[in-house]
């Protein structure tokens, strides 16, 4: 984002009443997600410091921190999913979207990238969908009584060709 452009958007939002939240959230539709060196310069420019709009930007689920891939795959992993298989589900993503991760946050989210950008993997909890657990939302689409063998179908329908990401 050019600076000049983060000038208009601090502009929209004269009042200090959800100010900050309102120019974060501008941001955020505009890009996607927060860019680290987008929370910088408003930083700097609202004379705040850096730690103060990260606590917000990590504090409203809303936010994200990190580029999302094309398509965003979401796991439920609310009590009933989590019981009925939702951790295979997301072993089997992981190895078909090649993707790894390092460690689970604490708080057992993850949100994983593909190198090429095109899928993003993450959590959530309860999609009040808990009749046909497990379940998983690509993008938009919400799928029940997901099996791990069935994760290379639903994500053909979504581009994926094969175990090469
Ligand atoms: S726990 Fe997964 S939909 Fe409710």
């Amino acid at each position: 984002m050019e600076p000049q452009r983060l000038e208009e958007i601090i502009g929209r939002y004269p009042t200090p009443t959800g100010k900050i939240l309102g120019i974060l959230e501008h941001i955020q539709r505009e890009m996607g997600y927060l860019p680290k060196d987008v929370l910088k310069l408003l930083a700097k420019r609202l004379e705040l410091p850096l730690s103060e709009l990260y606590s917000i930007a990590t504090f409203y689920s809303f936010f994200t921190l990190e580029a999302l891939g094309r398509h965003v795959v979401t796991v439920c992993m609310g009590t009933a999913c989590h019981v009925k298989g939702a951790p295979e589900l997301v072993a089997s993503l992981k190895h078909h979207l090649g993707v790894e991760m390092d460690e689970t946050t604490r708080d057992g989210k993850f949100l994983l990238t593909t190198d090429d950008g095109e899928y993003t993997l993450t959590s959530a909890r309860c999609f009040g969908a808990c009749s046909m657990a497990p379940v998983l939302r690509v993008d938009n689409k919400i799928f029940g009584y997901v099996t791990p063998e069935r994760i290379p179908s639903i994500l053909k329908q979504f581009g994926w060709e094969g175990n090469h990401h």
